[in-house]
């Protein structure tokens, strides 16, 4: 079987304290290479934990079970070396504050250039004049000038944009991007997402979008999954999830993004998610979901197909079709 070179996350777990308290269970979720797709969820719901398993990049006190696969390669059977080899070239990530993964006491086009050195037998000078292309490539002008500053020297936009030209310099196949916009202003955040948009084209890598804002995946993905209490509760086209949403959790979100809209303040599905420690084996979104019936409280509720290539989690989709 030829293995697809994108990304495919299958009946993904991850636990803390001896496997009493789950983040994150049971996420199947694939990125092919030139697609874009997003995951969006409340705080806590497990979206960094899950798009940071894909690097291998998780705490050391998780325990995580599944599959991750990046093409042909297995990132949970991965020692730390093979993982540092594979995070890079075949998928790189880029976080919401730059500054923090920023190193702050070296020049931005050496921190590029150092990625380049690292993935590819070439010389300083080479790196470095690389280093200066990618950053014209991702809008910072006078590139050739602006290598020599340090990052505190940048604005906001400016430094997640240098993250981003350190995320190409390996030329990644995926590109995991978890709230890359939330610490920036609304035109900045625009022009981010265009310039993702515009790499992940005309690069044809894969993207991974995280966000807690639905308006910004769905602006730029063509397929959703959002998660609940940590479980994809829903996934599908962009489009079916905007009109036809089939989960009452994805309606909310939805609705709370449009009120948003028209009366400028933030709304929110009244309650909140349960703690990890006290997650049901019944539908975890039964306690705030206005459609809840008993049935809902007292076995597990799986995914199911409601549409080609569409899911969700839900006893009541087939009213949910015609609310
Ligand atoms: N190192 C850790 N130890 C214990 N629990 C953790 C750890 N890291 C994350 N968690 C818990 O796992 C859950 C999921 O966390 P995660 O960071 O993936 O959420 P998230 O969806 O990215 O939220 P946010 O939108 O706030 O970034 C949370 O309840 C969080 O408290
Ligand atoms: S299974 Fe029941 S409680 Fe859960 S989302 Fe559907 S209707 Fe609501
Ligand atoms: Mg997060």
């Amino acid at each position: 079987m030829v293995e697809s070179p994108g990304l495919s996350i299958e009946n993904l777990s991850i636990a803390f304290d001896d496997g009493r308290k789950v983040a994150v269970s049971g996420v199947s979720l694939s990125v092919p290479t030139g697609e874009a797709v997003g995951l969006v969820g409340e705080s806590g719901s497990g979206k960094s934990l899950t798009s940071r398993a894909a690097l291998g990049l998780l705490p050391k006190t998780a325990k995580a079970s599944g599959r991750i696969r990046l093409g042909d390669l297995s990132i949970l059977d991965m020692s730390p070396a093979q993982l540092r080899s594979v995070r890079g070239a075949g998928i790189a990530m880029i976080f919401q504050d730059p500054m923090s993964s920023l190193n702050p006491v070296a020049r931005v086009g050496q921190s590029i250039a150092q990625v380049i050195l690292s993935h590819e037998a070439v010389s300083a000078d080479d790196a470095e004049s690389r280093a200066v292309t990618l950053m014209d490539r991702v809008g910072i002008r006078d590139a050739k000038a602006r290598a020599g500053s340090f990052p505190h020297e940048f604005s906001g936009g400016m430094r997640q944009r240098i993250m981003i030209a350190m995320a190409l310099a390996a030329k990644p196949r995926i590109l995991v991007a978890d709230e890359p916009t939330t610490a920036l202003d609304v035109i900045v955040q625009k022009n981010i997402l265009n310039l993702l948009d515009q790499l992940r084209r005309e690069e044809g890598m894969g993207l991974l979008l995280v966000s807690h804002d639905l308006a910004v995946v769905a602006s730029l993905c063509s397929r959703i999954a959002v998660m609940y209490a940590g479980q994809i509760v829903e996934e599908g086209p962009t489009k079916e999830i905007l009109v036809r949403p089939r989960m009452p959790y994805t309606a909310g979100l939805l609705a709370s993004t449009r009120r948003d809209k028209s009366v400028k303040r933030l709304t929110s599905i009244p309650g909140s998610p349960p703690a990890l420690g006290d997650r049901a084996a019944s539908c975890r979104f039964a306690p705030r979901c206005r459609l809840a019936i008993d049935p809902c409280r007292s076995a597990p509720v799986e995914l199911i197909e409601v549409g080609p290539r569409h899911g969700a989690r839900c006893i009541r989709t087939q009213e949910m079709a015609h609310v």
